[in-house]
């Protein structure tokens, strides 16, 4: 592969929204779009992704921080856990603790290496405003960000979307996904752009809650990987597919420029 990929970052004002999942769901239709993908588990604290996939406990971004800064950094392929034939994982930290001693300049090395080596990398953060996340946000592509129907979440996304407008960012694109809490329904959509002061692009409905959910993590699959769950769920498949066809599109268009 010769050409850079695009890098997407999945993003919240709040804990708890779906971030995981949705990149998880992302990571699968871009296996079908026949795309290698890395998923990068930037939520350092917190991440889940090699445990929600079953994948062994291999090296972190904290190997790849510490062999950085001691010479011993190798190839990037020595750092990454793989899934299966389209998608890998750089795994956050197992032990917190060494989360904290991570540099932020390692947003910016990874990145640069990671594009290199894949056609799309999806970086799940937590809602931490932390440097480290700050950093990815600048750094990335673009920015998917999740909200949802709750209240508190769309008041503190209020004030991140107003910080972005301070910092005239614009590469993001707004998931409402309503498939999390199907059950809170207080706002329409109309009220929560209102709200957020920004426009929602894309939709994730109430009928892609998924009941059996806890199946798929016990079992580290991949919902948009299962035929099944693939049909039941075609509304909100082909949103997820338009998400990314839309971002690779736009990737393109700036490597074009
Ligand atoms: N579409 C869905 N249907 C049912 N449960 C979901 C769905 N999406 C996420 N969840 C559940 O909601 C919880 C939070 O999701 P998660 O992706 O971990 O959020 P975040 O990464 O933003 O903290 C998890 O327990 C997850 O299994
Ligand atoms: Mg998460």
């Amino acid at each position: 592969m010769n050409n850079k990929g695009i890098s997407i970052c999945v993003a919240s004002a709040k804990g708890g929204v779906g971030k995981t999942i949705t990149t998880l769901n992302l990571a699968g239709i871009f296996e079908v779009l026949e795309k290698k993908v890395l998923i990068l588990d930037f939520d350092l604290t917190g991440g889940g992704i090699s445990a929600a996939l079953n994948i062994p406990n291999g090296k972190s971004v904290y190997h790849f921080a510490y062999d950085y800064n001691n010479n011993q950094y190798q190839e990037f392929k020595n750092y990454v856990t793989k899934y299966d034939d389209y998608i890998d994982v750089l795994a956050s930290p197992k032990d917190p603790r060494q989360a904290l001693k991570i540099d932020p300049k390692y947003v910016e090395i990874i990145l640069d290496k990671a594009v290199f080596n894949y056609d799309v990398v999806l970086i799940d953060t937590n809602h931490d405003l932390t440097d480290f996340n700050i950093l990815t946000l600048d750094l990335a592509d673009t920015i998917l960000f999740l909200v949802t129907n709750d209240p508190l979440d769309l008041k503190n996304m209020r004030s991140l979307i107003s910080i972005f407008k301070d910092l005239n960012l614009k590469n993001y694109k707004v998931l409402l996904n309503e498939s999390i809490f199907p059950f809170k329904d207080y706002f329409g959509i109309y009220d929560i752009k209102n709200i957020i002061k920004a426009n929602i692009d894309y939709v994730l409905s109430k009928d892609f809650y998924i009941k059996n959910i806890d199946n798929f993590i016990m079992n580290g699959k991949i919902i948009t990987l299962d035929k099944k769950a693939s049909s039941v769920f075609a509304k909100d498949y082909t949103t997820l597919m338009g998400i990314c066809t839309d971002i690779f599109k736009e990737g393109d268009k700036h490597e074009d420029a």
